[in-house]
């Protein structure tokens, strides 16, 4: 165990990609390099609609039980639930002002001094609130071209607000106000994937025993050698479904659809949600939670601010028992009788969230372990 001194020494230490760049490298350290099999070619977006995240507007889901708009909408969420994975939504109830300062104070945040940053450096461990760099704690792993600030937000007995930035002033006030936001928006999303899914509204809320939810705000400085590395290695999200904030027109983050990368184009106003390992456990494989990677690019720094609803720890997440209920006594699932058993294995949410910090670099290997072999 490390002591208070080394912890003290340690926390002053972030080993931040920034300070490369502040150095001027043009040549990227070895632990950034990835082997060939794992560099990014980088595809162009597609021009062709059928490739393109859908775009969903969540207006009508305001509107009443039953009527042909919100109808509307919870068909168009299961089909990019089922098909995609991955959506953008506008008209979701977050405020455009509210979204661009929230952009904004992650902006002021990472345009001061590393050395003022460090004042809220997270102590060494897995899953640290805090500012960092180094996210996965596998010794000898490669590294991302990325560094982040990570505060826990929901529910807020979990808080430090030692790790909230004083400076930019506004920081915490906004914050605050942005993840009240987010957290109204998950529960829309979680009652609506709940319908679509077949089952009550608050379903998936109440599996889950309370949301937590967690804050990044990623910081991808400009990188001398992008074909070399990765913002983001290619990963799918732990939790139940991921908001993310980007900049209108950014194309940084691709998607895994079946054998290809497809970069996502932010939409103006939007938000893009995905659906993360917890839905795909408990839906039994109805939604799957995607892979996804971020390009590093050789000019321009990217700031990305995610959003995690999750599981409350203690969580035990498997496919929901009803779910499968629902499914023998429907006559046509009878004949397709795999669909009749549970998929999934059951897990401890914080045991999944360990092993991911641990190691997380083989993406989606926990999620495929848990799998029930036929
Ligand atoms: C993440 C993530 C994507 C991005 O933080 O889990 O996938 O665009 N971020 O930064
Ligand atoms: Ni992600």
């Amino acid at each position: 165990m490390a002591s208070v001194e080394e912890l003290c020494l340690s926390k002053l230490t972030i080993d931040a990609v920034e300070i490369l760049v502040e150095k001027g490298i043009t040549s990227i350290p070895e632990k950034f390099i990835r082997p060939p099999e794992e560099r990014f070619t980088s595809p162009t977006p597609s021009e062709d609609v059928e490739e393109q995240v859908p775009v969903i507007d969540l207006e009508g889901l305001n509107c009443c039980e039953g009527s042909i708009e919100r109808e509307k909408v919870l068909k168009q969420l299961a089909y990019a639930c089922e098909n995609w994975g991955f959506f953008q939504i506008v008209n979701h109830g977050i405020p455009e002002s509210l979204m661009e300062a929230m952009m904004n104070v992650g902006k002021a945040f990472f345009a001061l001094s590393v050395e003022e940053k460090q004042a809220y450096a997270a102590l060494p461990g897995l899953i640290m609130q805090g500012y960092g760099s180094k996210y996965i704690a596998r010794e000898g792993a490669t590294r991302d071209w990325r560094d982040y600030i990570y505060l826990l937000l929901q529910p807020h007995s979990i808080r430090d607000y030692d790790y909230w930035p004083s400076d930019p002033s506004d920081f915490r006030e906004v914050v605050h106000n942005y993840s009240e936001e987010a957290l109204k928006l998950a529960k829309r999303l979680m009652g609506a994937f709940s319908l679509n899914l077949g089952l009550p509204q608050n379903y998936l809320e109440t599996f889950i025993v309370q949301p937590y939810q967690n804050m990044l705000i990623n910081y991808y400085p400009p990188c001398p050698e992008p074909e070399l590395t990765a913002g983001f290695y290619a990963h799918s999200d732990i939790g139940m479904a991921t908001l993310l904030l980007q900049e209108t027109g950014s194309k940084a983050l691709q998607i895994r659809k079946i054998d290809k990368w497809v970069p996502v184009v932010a939409a103006s106003g939007a938000l893009l949600v995905n659906i993360a390992d917890q839905v795909e456990i408990i839906s039994n494989g109805r939604y799957k939670s995607i892979e996804h990677r971020v390009v590093a690019d050789k000019d321009k720094p990217r700031i990305s601010i995610p959003v995690f609803c999750d599981a409350a720890p203690h969580a035990i997440i498997k496919p929901a028992p009803e779910l499968l209920e629902s499914r023998m006594n429907d006559e046509a699932a009878k004949v397709e009788e795999m669909k009749e058993n549970p998929n999934y294995s059951t897990i401890v949410f914080k045991n999944h969230e360990i092993a991911f910090y641990t190691d997380g670099a083989n993406s989606k290997k926990y999620v495929q372990s848990y799998m029930v072999q036929a």
